[in-house]
């Protein structure tokens, strides 16, 4: 049995993880998998033949400490995945910037080093609406993400000038089809389709995950869908076994909200077959990518 670990972390309670749903496929193939907290320093990675990044959520607080670990395993002789150079690039949603310039399709955005009241108005120009969202640029879960409108008091903005103070950020429109239709997310094993779902908001919230209430189901992505992920994927220059692609609907376009390269959920839960697919994909990716 070849052996490898999904990278966790020390205390999911607070979180809805399906990562265990691919431990018996993977099995069947000849891989032990066990799950194991980036923070936990008794492990051996030499004794893994792989290490899959999977629900290591709370890594934002503390990155440095997350790159650690992970130069200590890419240094090591198990093979990481996804790669580091693709965690590092995917950390910051300033990827988004170069997929733009490679012609994909992305939110609106005004990209921010330190906010001030006039960026706001800026926003409300620029993309001639007065319902905006602010959000970090490192960032997950929509951890300090927030809707800013004219009628936002002085004392918000005094807030967001703090929070993004010296912290880059994204200013954006508020995309109404959030509300109205959802978030969808693509899943690409090694490069191939998988799964697709629609993340849809609780009544009276705009962020579309499950620990906020969101509403999550499965769904046949539409011909505009698969090609606005696969152009999204193509223009993506590292090799992913996973890849969450996640679209928010403008008129009759897709647009990328981000591309989840490092820890997204892979809501193994919402297809049967996915966990079986994310196993033989992983199986095809180390043959190719281990020395
Ligand atoms: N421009 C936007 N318009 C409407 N909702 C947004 C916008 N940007 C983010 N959101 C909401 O906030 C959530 C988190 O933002 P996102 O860019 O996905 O960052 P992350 O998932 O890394 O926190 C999204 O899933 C969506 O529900
Ligand atoms: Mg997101």
């Amino acid at each position: 049995m070849k052996k490898c670990i999904l990278l966790s972390m020390d205390n999911l309670d607070d979180f809805e993880c399906y990562d265990s749903q691919v431990i018996a496929p993977l099995e069947q193939l000849g891989w032990r998998a066990t799950e194991v907290s980036w923070r936990d320093q008794t492990v051996n990675w030499d004794e893994y033949q792989a290490v899959i990044v999977r629900s290591t959520w709370d890594y934002q607080l503390d990155y440095d400490a997350f790159l650690n670990v992970l130069t200590k395993i890419e240094e090591s002789s198990s093979l990481l995945v996804n790669p580091i150079e693709l965690i590092k690039w995917n950390i910051s949603k300033t990827y988004l910037r170069e997929l733009e310039k490679r012609g994909v399709l992305i939110v609106p955005t005004i990209w921010g080093n330190s906010y001030s009241f006039a960026m706001a108005d800026e926003g409300f120009e620029k993309f001639n609406s007065q319902h905006l969202i602010i959000k970090p640029c490192i960032s997950a879960g929509s951890h300090d993400t927030f809707q800013l409108t004219d009628k936002t008091p002085e004392s918000e903005h005094q807030k967001y000038s703090k929070l993004f103070h010296k912290r880059p950020f994204l200013l954006q429109p508020f995309m109404p089809n959030i509300l109205s239709e959802g978030e969808y997310s693509m899943f690409y094993f090694n490069g191939a389709f998988s799964h697709a779902i629609l993340k849809t908001p609780a009544t009276g919230d705009f962020r579309v995950q499950e620990e906020f209430g969101g509403r999550l189901s499965k769904i046949e992505p539409k011909q505009s869908l698969f090609e606005a992920a696969e152009k999204a994927l193509q223009a993506i220059d590292f090799p992913t076994l996973y890849s969450r692609l996640d679209f928010v609907r403008v008129d009759n376009e897709f647009a990328l909200m981000e591309a989840e390269l490092i820890e997204p959920s892979l809501y193994f839960n919402l297809d049967e077959q996915s966990p079986t697919r994310f196993a033989n994909a992983f199986v095809d990716y180390f043959n190719q990518h281990a020395n």
